[in-house]
């Protein structure tokens, strides 16, 4: 250990201590890491108080963290992590449709629905007919790709949120599959915007911050092909007052989606609907493997 300890000595100290790990990647990790908190409080002159409330504010997010409650998660999401490392791993630079983030309201154990199916199971609202398609990237379509749709009721709640009327049961979510000319289609109800979790840890530095704590209408999607690389993505209401606030910063350009209204009248799927409703259409692409 140096003797002449001084806030510019302490780091080379501290990082002098990892080059005994065995893990190559574990050592490149948290040298860096404290290259770079180091760094940051000498830049920002951090106080102890202030270090005190960062590490509390570190405990309570892990306390209030639970299985359905993804305190830590958000954070990352708040703070542009998530959206960060999924464009820093995107493997495809091609024609791929963007991804998103999956969020906290996927569930695994989702019912399965054939094509044209009313997924909404009986939650009321705007009728809603997405028609989907799956294509590679020269636009040949992937027959047989799992796909997986989730999204909020027209008040911006999940099922998962839901007791009445559900009973436990799933609503607004399937999982589904493509056709020979890689399409899939079904009828749910239209979502509506929502706010991030506020009541937590994360809610304090949104509100600290004046920022939005919305994210802007959307309908989530989860692919599974054969051959091709996986894909997280959410369309998103175009003119939705939050488009260009989204709390957790997925709403990109590309995922801009015309959710089209109708008058009552004829649905793409033959059916007479005696109210307005909303066509969804979009091609989705994913990268090879
Ligand atoms: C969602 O899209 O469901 C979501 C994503 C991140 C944080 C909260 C919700
Ligand atoms: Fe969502």
């Amino acid at each position: 250990m140096a003797t002449d300890l001084t806030e510019h000595t302490i780091t080379d100290e501290v990082l002098k201590t990892f080059d005994t790990a065995t893990d190559e990647r574990f050592r490149q990790l948290f040298r860096s890491l404290v290259q770079h908190l180091h760094d940051f409080a000498r830049e920002v002159r951090l106080t102890g108080d202030e270090w005190f409330t960062a590490m509390d504010f570190i405990e309570r997010l892990g306390k209030i963290s639970s299985p359905t409650r993804q305190e830590v998660v958000l954070l990352s999401d708040i703070l542009g992590l998530s959206m960060l490392l999924d464009k820093i791993n995107e493997q495809t630079g091609g024609s791929a449709t963007d991804s998103a983030l999956l969020g906290p309201f996927y569930v695994q154990d989702r019912p399965t629905a054939p094509n044209g199916a009313d997924i909404a199971n009986g939650v009321a609202g705007t009728p809603m007919f997405m028609a989907g398609r799956v294509v590679d990237e020269q636009g040949r379509p992937i027959a047989g790709a799992q796909v997986d749709t989730w999204h909020s009721d027209g008040t911006g709640f999940y099922d998962v949120q839901m007791t009445e009327p559900l009973h436990g049961e799933f609503a607004m979510r399937a999982l589904l599959t493509t056709d020979h000319d890689g399409k899939f289609w079904y009828r749910s109800i239209t979502p509506r915007y929502y706010p991030v979790p506020t009541d937590g840890p994360c809610g304090e530095i949104l509100r600290a911050a004046n920022r939005s704590v919305m994210r802007p209408q959307h309908v989530h999607f989860w692919f599974h092909a054969d051959g091709y690389q996986p894909l997280i993505t959410q369309l998103f209401l175009k003119d939705d007052p939050y488009i260009d606030c989204d709390a957790v910063f997925s709403a990109q350009e590309s995922l801009k989606a015309d959710f089209v209204r109708h008058e009552p009248g004829v649905a793409p799927d033959g059916t007479k609907v005696d109210e307005p409703f909303v066509t969804l259409d979009w091609t989705f692409t994913l990268a090879a493997q």
